[in-house]
Parts: C-alpha cells; structure tokens; sequence
C-alpha cells in the first residue's frame, strides 16, 4: 500500500479529511444499531431539530492508529475507548454501541485509511474520531428518537505546539465540571463550555487551563482535554482522584507502566492546589491521548507563577521515562502488557 504524500514529521493536531469513515445508524422502530459501513461522504445531511443541534446530545471519544517499528498498524486499548463511549451514551439517554461493534468500526476505519497512518519515526499518528449524536427531530426536552455512529480518522502530529516541551498553563476561574455532573464523560457540552476559557487562557498567553474542583475550588482536578500527573520530592507518582474528571485511558496505562516498568510508588488521591504552591511537586504533566505527556512548567495562580522544580527548558526525568515507556510500548520497542496492542494489519 502506497502512502499518502504528506510531510509526516510536521503535523499539527489538525483535522485533514480521509478517504473512509464507518457509519453505523440506529432507528429506534428498529430498537438497535445496524450492522455499519464505511463509507467515502464526509457530509451528514440531518433535521434542522436534530437533537445533536438542539440540546447537544453527542459523546465521542478520541484513539490513534501507530505504525510500529516492524511496520505493523496497531490501535492502544481500544476496548476501553469502547466501554468508556457506552457510559457516555448512557449518561445522556443515547442507545449505547456493543464494545464489540466499537472495536471493529476501529478495524474497518482504520484498515480502510491505512495510507493515511503516519510512518514509523516521525513522531505522528493516525487520530481516530468515534463519536454519536441524535439525529432525528426533538422540540421539547428530550432525547431523540433516532442516532448515528460515526468514526472517522485523520493524520496529526503533537496537541501542543513543540511537542514535548514544557507549557505554561493557569489555574481556571472558570469551573470545567459540577458537582454530580458530567465531567466524567466525554461529552461535547463538556467541551463547548470550554471554548470561552481556553480562547481566554490562549489569549492571555497561556496553553491550557486547569481545572479546580467545582464545589470547593481547593483540589486539582485536570485541563479542558487531558489529565494531570505529578511526581513529589519522595518520587512518587500522584494522580488526583476525582469524580468528575474524565477516567483517561491514558493516565491509567501511566498508572501501570509506573508500577509496573519504573518501579514507582504511586498515589492516586485528592491533589490540593496548596501542595503545588508549597512546591511539593518536582514535575507535572498533562496526559492523554492527544497530549500523550506534555510537561508543564510552570502554573499562574491568579497572577503569581508557581515555577515547576524541573522548569521551562525541558521534560523531567521521570515524565520522560514514563513518556518513552509508552510510546515504546504503542510503537512496539517496549514490550507490552496482555491486551493493550490491538493489532490491525
Ligand atoms: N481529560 C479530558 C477532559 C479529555 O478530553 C481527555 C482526552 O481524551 C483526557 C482527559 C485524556 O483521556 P485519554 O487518555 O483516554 O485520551
Ligand atoms: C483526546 O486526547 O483524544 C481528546 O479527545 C482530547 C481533545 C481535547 C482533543
């Protein structure tokens, strides 16, 4: 397979349209989801009352596709991606998908745009969309009656600009989730409530916002798309625990690559924003699929910096270890756990 012509290493973490996507529908006279396709039309032609545009009723999720160092294409954990879509959907009254349907629309979707799949060694990947939305006409509160699955793919480089240098973020005044909301979904209302904050904090000159938690505003909770890691003065990894942050794939696979390949204590409870100011914590870092791990170095908290031990030049020893120990991992130079490498071609 001949791939596309496309300067690999200088992707940005933008949307490039494929050449298939997989499409699945489900009518609620049928009472299930059909049995999908890929097709070539990107457009989605739907009511003008469509409960996706009337009360935001749409969850998706976010995985990439990696060519490994032997050349295989590969996908991370995609099972959780499909268990983690079906509590979304319940959250908000959507008929949720089989984790099976899930996985093979990741299959078809990514076999199908295997030109697309950045090479080996230039540092991009194959982003993958999967994402379901109500389709038919709601007027009143409601959910919809009818629903569509779609998943679609695009090449991308880093989320953030430099990759893995570090980023300055700020403490939020805005609040990313309430209190027995819907925080810990992936949910596109989730984000637009976002879009308001992260324009602020980019024009203010800063990459991202992190998120306090919305009932007492003492705890750190995450950024608008990633969570957040610390390793304390005793080594030990730190993960805040929290209801409404969203269960990232990612974080927990750090979890385990920290217990289980760097011989790291970990701690996941709640994180005070007091710990970070006392300077408890020697590194930080935003993970996720999209940021895989980016370092910060530095958090404005209400107009005073508090400065990260390990700085602004570049990553810490340990985000750097647990950052190669991943990717190695989903490229194939680092053996993996049972389970988490899903081979597609
Ligand atoms: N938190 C938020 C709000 C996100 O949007 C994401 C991205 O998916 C994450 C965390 C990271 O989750 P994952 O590692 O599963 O991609
Ligand atoms: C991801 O990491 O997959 C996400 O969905 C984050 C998003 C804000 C780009």
């Amino acid at each position: 397979m001949e791939k596309k012509n496309i300067d690999w290493s200088n992707l940005s973490f933008a949307y490039m349209k494929t050449d298939w996507r997989y499409v699945a529908n489900y009518t609620k006279e049928a009472g299930k989801w059909d049995e999908g396709a890929l097709v070539a039309d990107d457009k989605i032609v739907m009511s003008e009352d469509a409960g996706v545009l009337q009360y935001a009723q749409t969850v998706f999720e976010g995985l990439k596709a990696y060519t490994t160092v032997d050349g295989r294409i590969v996908t991370f954990r995609p099972d959780l991606n499909g268990e983690r879509l079906r509590s979304s959907a319940i959250r908000l009254e959507i008929p949720p998908l089989s984790v099976e349907q899930f996985v093979d629309s990741i299959e078809k979707v990514v076999a199908a745009n295997a030109a697309w799949v950045p090479p080996y060694g230039t540092g991009a990947s194959l982003y993958i969309r999967p994402y379901m939305f109500g389709i038919s006409p709601v007027i009143g509160v409601k959910p919809a009656d009818d629903y569509q699955y779609r998943a679609f793919t695009t090449p991308v480089g880093p989320y953030f600009k430099g990759g893995a240098k570090p980023i300055y973020v700020r403490f939020s005044d805005y609040d990313r989730a309430a209190p027995h909301g819907t925080g810990h979904i992936k949910a596109g209302l989730n984000y637009a409530m976002s879009l308001k904050p992260i324009m602020d904090a980019h024009r203010q000159g800063f990459a991202e916002n992190v998120y306090l938690d919305p009932a007492t505003r003492t705890k750190i909770e995450e950024t608008g798309g990633a969570n957040i890691i610390f390793v304390d003065g005793d080594d030990h990894l730190v993960v805040p625990k929290s209801d409404s942050i969203l269960p990232s794939i990612t974080r927990r696979s750090l979890v385990y690559v920290a217990e289980h390949y760097l011989g790291m204590k970990v701690e996941e409870r709640e994180v005070f924003a007091d710990e970070l100011r006392k300077g408890c914590f020697k590194e930080m870092g935003l993970c996720g699929t999209a940021a895989v791990i980016s370092p910060v170095g530095k958090v404005n908290d209400n107009g005073k910096d508090i400065e990260i031990a390990s700085g602004m030049e570049k990553m810490g020893p340990w985000m750097t270890k647990l950052r190669e120990t991943l990717l190695g991992i989903q490229e194939g130079t680092v053996e993996a756990p049972e389970g988490w490498i899903h081979p597609i071609l």
